[in-house]
């Protein structure tokens, strides 16, 4: 059997004379053979093939970042070069426009190469053949549902960083819209997985970051909602405006953002600005009635006391309701920078027993449902 000849040394390992290849039979444990002549290699059994996760050191200078090989479609060929780690060095496996055949692939994995690795220099061609096969991706069963999970969170919270990030002020641009549009529509179906939930559920970070936050809102919100009879457009409203919903922190200065101890009585008058700024950062945008009223009302309190309006009970829309709930939720169980994360069991107990009047309580119980049935709490 002969594979293309593909590889190529990128360590500090200089490698002199002929070409060395990299075994794609034996991920395992790999070998590096010679080519022949025709560009060919020949594939070589090991006599022992050995299971190993070669494993990078962690290090910020880092020159790439790790992907599960399952994302790699075998019907369509990525713009970027695609390494293994081994050895203490990176070896090409594939070069962009060359695509995986799902035998290569399903080995890579199965012999214990959970990760492979792409140059963060040719990061935005990675994440833009993630976004063009994002939808497919999610909804291959093929790929282990943890491997799903882990793209929709990079994916998601990629995006969502980006748009924070992005100060200009004339707000949200329309390509961004899009964008987050897309992300809602391809991903709708994955997040009606009770498996989905359960596994994004282990995997969200706990240090508290506006962009994971939003994308942490956006999947309870969405999980819940699938229990209810709402269209796939309704769902798709509050899934954007949840995603935005506090986008208008974007205008509000980091020394208040991040403040460690309380905040002042001026300070807390600008915080609770955002649900306008974040309205009037989309205004440009054909952001629908449901995900405007998401993003301006959701620190509504079912009690009244909320802002910045002060509307209460069914005054307040319904599917708004499930995002504050997932909202304070989230919000509890990050690190912030005047409180410690609380476990997802004591999370509940605190906004049952302490932060009652501050939601539907039909809306809570819920929550706490799909906490429990998905094994988070
Ligand atoms: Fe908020
Ligand atoms: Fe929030």
């Amino acid at each position: 059997m002969s594979i293309p000849c593909l590889a190529e040394n990128t360590g500090s390992k200089k490698f002199s004379g002929q070409q060395p290849y990299f075994n794609h039979e034996i991920y395992g444990c790999p070998t590096v053979v010679k080519a022949g002549h025709n560009g060919t290699v020949k594939m070589k059994q090991s006599s022992k093939t050995m299971r190993t996760i070669n494993k990078p050191p962690e290090r910020k200078e880092n020159k790439y970042f790790p992907i599960s090989p399952l994302i790699l479609r075998t019907d369509s060929s990525s713009d970027f070069k695609v390494y293994l780690y081994h050895n203490d060095q990176y070896v090409l496996y594939t070069k962009e426009r060359e695509s995986f055949t799902p035998k290569l692939k399903n080995m890579l994995y199965e012999n214990g190469t959970e990760r492979i690795f792409v140059p963060f220099e040719q990061k935005k061609e990675y994440d833009n053949y993630v976004n063009e096969n994002f939808e497919t991706i999610l909804n291959d069963a093929q790929i282990p549902i943890k491997e799903r999970s882990r793209v929709f969170l990079d994916t998601s919270n990629n995006l969502i960083q980006e748009i924070f990030d992005n100060n200009l002020p004339s707000g949200v641009t329309k390509g961004y819209f899009e964008k987050v549009k897309k992300i809602v529509h391809d991903t709708l179906h994955f997040l009606s997985l009770k498996e989905a939930i359960e596994n994004i559920g282990k995997l969200v970070s706990h240090d508290y970051k506006t962009y994971s936050h939003s994308v942490h809102v956006f999947t309870y919100t969405i999980a819940l909602l699938h229990n209810h009879n709402f269209t796939d457009q309704e769902k798709k409203d509050v899934g954007i405006g949840a995603l935005l919903h506090d986008i208008g922190k974007r205008k509000i200065a980091k020394r208040i953002l991040n403040k460690p101890g309380r905040l002042d009585k001026d300070e807390w008058k600008i915080i609770k600005r955002h649900p306008v700024f974040g309205t009037s950062l989309c205004s440009n945008l054909s952001l629908s009635h449901l995900s405007l009223n998401c993003i301006l009302f959701h620190h509504e309190k079912y009690d009244g006391s909320g802002y910045p309006t002060g509307l209460a009970e069914r005054n307040i829309p319904f599917p708004v309701r499930y995002l504050t709930c997932c909202d304070v939720y989230d919000a509890i169980t990050s690190d912030r920078p005047y409180a410690q994360a609380e476990n997802a069991f004591n999370a509940l107990k605190i906004m049952r027993n302490h932060m009652h009047g501050s939601f539907d309580m039909n809306v809570y119980k819920e929550l706490v449902t799909l906490l429990s049935n998905t094994g988070i709490a």
